[in-house]
């Protein structure tokens, strides 16, 4: 089987405009590629709502990967919509993935609940906010990521049911 394709989103205003490191787009593709998946984008885009529905739409309705991971703006601050823009694109949600990650996330940062973080799915593409830092990248990336796959299968069509499930 050929390997799922993840497409990475970095919404950031400082990164977009060249004042700091992105360091979280790379922990993505680390993570992702560890655990088999082929990264095919990674951009960094402006905090702007707009921006960010216009190109998960673009991945998505063009079938260009069958995961979309993002990073950053599910906080508090003004400039944070990342997951209005998740939740506009979707035509179906996930409440599931964010509820994990945030629950998970409590043992190392009682802040994890301030991550508004969302997830749903557009056409037969995934699409899941991750918060903003490196470490909080790390630290829900590497729970939630080995249980996509089946998810992934059942959306594109190769697995029809759960039987046998673990992870
Ligand atoms: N989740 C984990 N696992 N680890 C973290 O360090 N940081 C929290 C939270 N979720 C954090 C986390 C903090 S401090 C904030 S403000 C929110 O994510 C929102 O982050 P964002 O605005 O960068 O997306």
């Amino acid at each position: 089987m050929a390997a799922r394709r993840v497409a990475v989103i970095v919404s950031s205003d400082s990164g977009y405009r060249g004042e700091r490191e992105d360091l979280s787009g790379p922990e993505i593709r680390r993570i992702a590629e560890e655990n088999g998946y082929q990264v095919v984008s990674s951009v960094i885009l402006p905090d702007d709502r707009e921006k960010l529905e216009e190109e998960m739409r673009r991945i998505a309705d063009g079938n260009l990967a069958d995961l979309i991971l993002t990073t950053g703006g599910t906080g508090f601050s003004p400039r944070d919509w990342t997951p209005e823009a998740t939740l506009a694109v979707s035509e179906r949600i996930v409440p599931g993935i964010p509820e994990a990650m945030r629950a998970y996330s409590m043992q190392f940062t009682r802040r994890s609940m301030l991550s508004r973080s969302a997830a749903g799915i557009r056409g037969r593409t995934l699409i899941v906010n991750l918060p903003g830092s490196p470490k909080a990248v790390r630290e829900c990336l590497e729970y939630i990521i080995g249980s996509l796959d089946h998810g992934l299968d059942i959306l594109t069509g190769e697995a029809s049911d759960c039987a046998g499930g673990q992870g």
